[in-house]
């Protein structure tokens, strides 16, 4: 089922040759296509905090500094992260308390963070081994996008 996702958001971004709308479709097809999440969207890195992008979901909080909450982390670590308990994680920021799970991915172009994708879920663990994978490989297809839309 991934696998055709994942072609099926390829033919999505072969003609995308904005950033913005590169970002705010991202954030749609996700959303439609991946079922138990209340939030999908982009956190841009901009003078070095992160800036809330395009996303799906309920108002959210405009500014993370780095370290702050799982977006933040995720910044400064540059790596995934997965958390199946929000209310355990010490260093989560509350942006809709129906939220329960989390995952960041960071964007990473020339081994500098551009921003990080982040998806909450009602339910309790709701990021597998699967779906992060999936996700990660939405993730890298969409960085190569990126690259190809800055060096035009
Ligand atoms: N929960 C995030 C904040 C962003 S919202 O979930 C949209 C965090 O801890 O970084």
């Amino acid at each position: 089922m991934y696998k055709d996702l994942l072609l099926a958001y390829e033919g999505l971004i072969n003609n995308e040759n904005y950033e913005i709308s590169l970002l705010a479709n991202t954030s749609a097809f996700i959303y439609e296509h991946i079922n138990n999440l209340n939030w999908v969207g982009f956190y841009n890195h901009i003078d070095n905090k992160l800036i809330l992008g395009p996303f799906q979901g309920k108002v959210a909080c405009n500014v993370i500094e780095p370290g702050r909450g799982v977006c933040g982390s995720s910044l400064v670590e540059k790596k995934t992260i997965v958390v199946d308990d929000v209310a355990n994680h010490p260093n989560h920021i509350y942006c809709d308390f129906n939220s329960k799970s989390e995952l960041v991915i960071p964007i990473i172009i020339n081994d500098n963070v551009y921003g990080v994708l982040d998806l909450d879920s009602p339910v309790l663990s709701r990021f597998d081994n699967e779906l992060v994978s999936f996700l990660e490989d939405v993730v890298s297809l969409l960085t190569k996008k990126l690259n190809m839309i800055k060096k035009k």
